[in-house]
């Protein structure tokens, strides 16, 4: 089939370069010129394992192309994928990108075309999405809405093989034409209206924190209550309609989708004339969690932060990415830093960003050097690299032995017997 997708971002590359793959013949707009440079050499500007490779091998077997112009990649192409940005601005979803890009692909239509909505969008859009585009073409097109669910450092995996593929086109034709065109991916199918698939990703996006929110409060309680979180989780999750996924209790979650999705939901519904009451408490209850952590950081450093050394071990909000935003890490160090301590950081892949948007800090490429010195170690995001950690070689390297495990991933025991003192979040 001809496609093009608009946006070369995680979605719109990944998707691109996936539908290329399976032999399809794809059209890539991009409109930051230097991106698209970038791309037209084959080369992929953020990290995302394996995708740079996809996208090199369907570039040379010309399956693959990367544009600025609507007028090269929309004529001809049978569905157009959307996949720009929608970015949650005060807790409003700002759509100034879609209507962008929508018009542009409305004025450089040719024939009918199916406009697939992969951009994570309020429910309900498509009536004046569809009457905004009216106003630049006469030509018949359907618009759907194909949400994206994959992860930042799987999302090739993700894409192949979804947990589900959700169709959301009242047309039955549009419908058929988007299975048969995600024969060769993996996952259960479910044909819907746009509305409900739209409100289907916010739904996943506010479900999969709340999960992760009720597991840093169980570990809280955990702690007050002398269990042990890994105990109780594992123990949760056996129940098979629970499920183990999604629980690991630790910093609280980040990253580009959760908190911003969070907030758009709760703000939708607002509108809609409900109050969303557990969205809220699933936000305070990650926020409160940096506030829990440093709470133990402070009683293992005595009492006072004022001129300690305190090392943070991970800047990217997971582990395998480069991605800082909403990351644990920038909340942290700030709330440490107006407690007055110094902050020494390393992370293995995300130095580059960090130091662009965190001042105040000494940035170090090695873990021991990052540890030189230190009063505490402060595992925030936990890089396999950092779970690996010769312990007698850092506690040589640190000041004062003291660990504090914002994810749950060191051995207790094993760290007291040199000599540390150890806490984790529910341990
Ligand atoms: C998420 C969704 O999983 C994906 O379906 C959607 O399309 C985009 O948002 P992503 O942001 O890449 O993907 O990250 P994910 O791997 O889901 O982790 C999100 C955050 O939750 C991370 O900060 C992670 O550390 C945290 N997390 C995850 C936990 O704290 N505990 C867990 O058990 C799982």
């Amino acid at each position: 089939m001809n496609l093009a997708v608009i946006g070369a971002g995680y979605v719109g590359l990944v998707t691109a370069a996936v539908f290329a793959e399976l032999g399809n013949r794809v059209w890539v707009i991009e409109i930051d010129e230097e991106k698209l440079a970038k791309l037209q050499k084959g080369e992929v500007p953020f990290y995302e394992p394996g995708l740079a490779e996809l996208v090199l091998k369907n570039l040379e077997k010309k399956r693959l192309s990367f544009t600025r112009a609507y007028s090269k990649a929309v004529p001809g192409a049978e569905v157009i994928f959307v996949c720009v940005g929608t970015p949650t601005k005060r807790g409003k979803v700002d759509l100034s990108a879609v209507y962008e890009a929508t018009r542009e692909l409305a004025e450089n239509l040719k024939q009918p075309a199916i406009v697939a909505l992969k951009s994570t969008v309020p429910p309900g859009i498509n009536l004046k999405l569809e009457e905004w585009m009216r106003g630049f073409t006469q030509e018949e097109f359907e618009l759907v809405s194909v949400p994206e669910f994959l992860r930042e450092g799987k999302a090739l995996e993700d894409t192949l093989s979804p947990h589900r593929v959700i169709i959301g086109a009242n047309n039955t034709v549009a419908a058929e034409k988007l299975l048969s065109l995600h024969r060769g991916i993996g996952g259960e199918r479910l044909v819907c209206s746009p509305t409900s698939a739209q409100l289907i990703k916010y739904a996943a996006n506010a479900f999969l924190p709340t999960k992760i929110s009720f597991a840093n409060s169980i570990a809280v309680l955990c702690d007050k209550l002398g269990a042990e979180v890994e105990s109780v989780i594992k123990g949760l999750g056996m129940d098979r309609r629970i499920g183990p996924e999604y629980l690991k209790a630790g910093l609280g979650y980040g990253g580009s989708c959760f908190p911003k999705d969070i907030e758009a939901l709760t703000n939708i519904a607002k509108e809609a004339g409900y109050d969303f009451r557990i969205l809220k408490a699933v936000k305070k209850t990650n926020q409160a969690q940096i506030k829990y952590f440093v709470g133990k950081v402070l009683r293992l450093s005595g009492g006072s932060l004022k001129g300690r050394v305190l090392t943070i071990l991970g800047l990217s909000f997971k582990p395998e990415t480069s991605d800082i935003r909403e990351a644990s890490s920038l909340y942290l160090i700030k709330a440490l830093k107006k407690l007055g301590a110094k902050i020494r950081a390393t992370d293995p892949a995300a130095l580059k960003e960090a130091k662009k948007k965190i001042k105040g800090v000494a940035f170090f490429a090695d873990p021991y050097q990052a540890l030189k010195g230190a009063d505490a170690l402060l595992l925030v995001t936990e890089w396999e690299e950092y779970q690996k950690l010769d312990f007698e070689k850092v506690g040589q390297a640190m000041r004062t032995r003291v660990v504090v495990d914002g994810r749950n991933v060191y051995n207790q025991e094993e760290l007291e017997k040199l000599g540390f003192a150890y806490e984790g979040i529910g341990k």
